[in-house]
């Protein structure tokens, strides 16, 4: 199909404008500025309801319209081939709405991931890389239950707040104890809007801002997390998962299929799971139900930011910047060209992430390496949609395994690299905290 045809007229309408605002200045000038709130570039969609994220993008092409909702039954269905060992039943069981985490009324415990690391790469032993809830014609691996530790503490103006910290028990164990080696980590699903655009951003702009060994000595080094193409054997930078383990799309939708639901994708015959327990089978899904999930997300727009020229907004958003924050959480990108989407090509957006993995100190660290990630470093999550998470999916929890209940206890968690600006934000005052929080509130 020729895509080009379809975005001509858009580019024409563009050029239009563009004659438009050269004869009167002022509406160039409020035209730019207005920019601002296109947090997806031209991609950008205004809905600040519960179904912000499931938007197709604003300049989709008028042909792929039909293959969006086709592609979006495959999220939602509830996959036949999956088992013996799966957490959900469907993509969008974890990833409610296209958002955060399961709905909020959600049954039948978390359905926040279990990563297991152990002595070998391969996690535990016995039980793999995951922990599954849920066995098809066979026990279930384990019963996970999580419990919250409180932890009460002041801003140095006397202010209190409490933050919570998780403990995982494991009950019912069906197939052998654990490792005594294996550690366990709970990982929150992460929306899935957005993501094509950061798949469109060049391996060349993600690299441009590392910087390992903190050449400008500003205190956050930041570090590409390199990961082996399977198919080309090329070195290419992870961008998605908290670890950013996975480097595309395509990768971590044939992972998901595999660790989440049990259904073997192609390249692969056997199920993630239990070691020695599963069986070899065959692929049971070909390349065009992986072509459907990642063309499906990413279609998937960015919502636009709302009041964002409120005084105290204005205010909270040049704290940000100054109180370095920006260091990691990147503002502005533009994107490269992602092959067969002129929709995603060369955008200005704003995800507020630099893609880039950050040593964020013991107090986060879950002791569960993947590849080159330490127990301690975390890949900075892009900010757009923040304020819309809750709407959304309900309460939903901040940082990789959910603890923080609000933007403001996921700073106060902040530490190693980002420790300095931690501390910028707690001898703020209170006024300026607040603005800070109602910046991050109009992503
Ligand atoms: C059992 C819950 C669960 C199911 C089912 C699930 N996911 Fe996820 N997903 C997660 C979690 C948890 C993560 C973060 C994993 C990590 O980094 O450790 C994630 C990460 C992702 C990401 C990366 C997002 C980002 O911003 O980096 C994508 C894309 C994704 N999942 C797509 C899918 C697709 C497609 C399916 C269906 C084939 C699926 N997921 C099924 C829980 C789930
Ligand atoms: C050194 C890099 C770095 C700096 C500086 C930094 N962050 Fe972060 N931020 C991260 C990383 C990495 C995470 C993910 C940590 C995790 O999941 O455990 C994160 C997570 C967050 C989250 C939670 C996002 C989510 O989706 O769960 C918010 C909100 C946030 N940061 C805001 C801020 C603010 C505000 C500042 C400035 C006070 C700041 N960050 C400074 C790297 C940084």
């Amino acid at each position: 199909m020729n895509r080009s045809r379809h975005v001509r007229p858009f580019h024409r309408a563009a050029a239009a404008i563009v004659v438009l605002g050269a004869a009167a200045v002022f509406s160039t000038v409020a035209a730019t500025q207005s920019r601002e709130e296109y947090l997806g570039g031209d991609t950008t969609v205004f809905d600040d309801g519960p179904t912000a994220f499931g938007r197709a993008l604003a300049n989709l092409g008028p042909f792929r319209w039909t293959e969006f909702r086709a592609d979006k039954e495959r999220f939602l269905r509830q996959w036949p081939e999956r088992g013996p060992w799966a957490d959900a039943v469907s993509c969008a069981e974890c990833h409610y709405h296209d958002g955060r985490g399961p709905r909020a009324d959600h049954v039948g415990g978390p359905v926040n991931l279990v990563r297991l690391g152990g002595p070998s790469p391969g996690g535990d032993p016995v039980y793999g890389i995951q922990l599954r809830r849920t066995g098809y014609g066979v026990p279930a691996p384990a019963h996970v239950r999580v419990d919250w530790e409180e932890i009460h503490d002041r801003y140095p103006d006397g202010d209190g707040y409490t933050l919570r910290r998780p403990t995982i028990h494991v009950s019912a164990l069906a197939y052998g104890p654990l490792d005594p080696e294996t550690r366990l980590s709970l990982r929150v699903p992460p929306a899935v809007f957005g993501l094509g655009l950061l798949e469109a951003v060049s391996d060349q702009e993600i690299r441009r801002f590392a910087d390992p060994d903190d050449a400008d000595g500003d205190g956050v080094s930041g570090i590409v997390r390199e990961i082996r193409d399977a198919v080309t054997g090329r070195s290419v930078p992870g961008r998605f998962g908290w670890k950013a383990s996975q480097p595309s799309l395509a990768a971590q939708s044939a992972a998901a299929l595999n660790a989440d639901l049990g259904v073997i994708p192609p390249g692969s015959s056997v199920s993630d799971g239990v070691h020695g327990k599963a069986q070899q089978r065959e692929a049971e899904i070909d390349n065009g139900e992986i072509t459907a999930l990642v063309h499906y997300m990413r279609a998937l727009a960015v919502p636009a930011r709302r009041r964002w020229t409120e005084p105290a907004v204005r205010e909270g958003e040049a704290l940000f910047e100054s109180i370095g924050c920006t260091a990691c959480h990147r503002r502005q990108m533009i994107t490269g060209e992602l092959p067969g989407w002129p929709e995603l090509t060369r955008q200005a957006i704003q995800p507020h992430t630099d893609l880039l993995l950050h040593d964020l100190g013991p107090q986060l660290a879950d002791a569960v390496s993947e590849g080159l990630a330490s127990g301690s470093e975390w890949r900075t999550p892009p900010l757009w949609g923040l304020g819309l998470l809750s709407t959304v999916s309900g309460q939903s929890g901040l940082l990789h395994d959910g603890r923080a209940r609000s933007p403001e206890e996921a700073i106060l968690w902040h530490g190693g690299e980002a420790e300095r600006a931690r501390e910028r934000f707690r001898h703020l005052p209170r006024k300026a905290r607040a603005a800070l929080l109602a910046f991050l509130d109009t992503l």
